[in-house]
């Protein structure tokens, strides 16, 4: 469909997230479609799924130091995203805070998702972080993208309760399967419009 919004995925690892953005976008009655991957790291496993699939995908050296990125990589990213005329972008496991020219062009059009009920357990090894901490529920959230780190507008959670035997991998996994849920609802969301926001809160229209 002509109307259909063009989202980016970025991403440093695994890519599952990626993938069932892909796979959930390209069902022809979706409205939104999945035009470009961009990684920091070319051994990143999203790569192979967006080669496998046909989708745009670009390497951008985001420069050597851990968590943050280059003004000169969040400038080519930006130019990515206007040439492939791109509406949302979706980190999924990008791991670097992405600031510069990229976060300001899509400010309110850039979202993450986070394996942990926010505001509880931001940043690396959330997962871990509830296990230990002994939380009974965990689970993800979707949320739009701000200076700071895991701490934009909430847009989806999905909760998972915690049983006595979890560990940080049995809870991972069991998150990780709300993730790939929760992600496209979220997209669709975005894509019909029906996300308003005001002050820090995400009203869903129902119609
Ligand atoms: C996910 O758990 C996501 O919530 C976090 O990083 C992980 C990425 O996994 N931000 P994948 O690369 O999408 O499989």
């Amino acid at each position: 469909m002509g109307t259909d919004i063009k989202i980016a995925v970025l991403a440093s690892g695994r890519g599952s997230n990626f993938k069932a953005l892909a796979e959930a976008t390209s069902d022809e009655s979706f409205p939104a479609k999945t035009v470009l991957l961009m990684v920091d790291n070319p051994d990143a496993g999203a790569l192979a799924y967006a080669s496998k699939s046909g989708i745009a995908a670009e390497v951008v050296d985001c420069g050597s130091r851990r968590g943050s990125m280059t003004p000169e990589s969040s400038e080519s990213m930006a130019e990515l995203c206007a040439r492939h005329e791109i509406d949302l972008i979706c980190l999924a496991g990008f791991m670097r805070i992405v600031k510069g020219k990229l976060l300001d062009r899509y400010a309110g059009r850039m979202m993450n998702i986070h394996p942990a009920l926010l505001p509880s357990f931001k940043g690396l090894d959330a997962q871990e972080q509830a296990v230990d901490y002994g939380v009974k529920l965990s689970g993800c959230t979707v949320h739009f993208v701000d200076k700071g780190i895991d701490t934009g507008a909430i847009i989806i959670q999905k909760v998972v309760p915690i049983e006595n035997d979890d560990t940080a991998e049995s809870l991972s996994i069991k998150i990780l399967r709300e993730e790939h849920r929760a992600y496209p609802e979220a997209v669709r969301l975005f894509a019909e419009k029906r996300l308003k926001i005001r002050e820090r809160r995400v009203f869903i229209d129902d119609e």
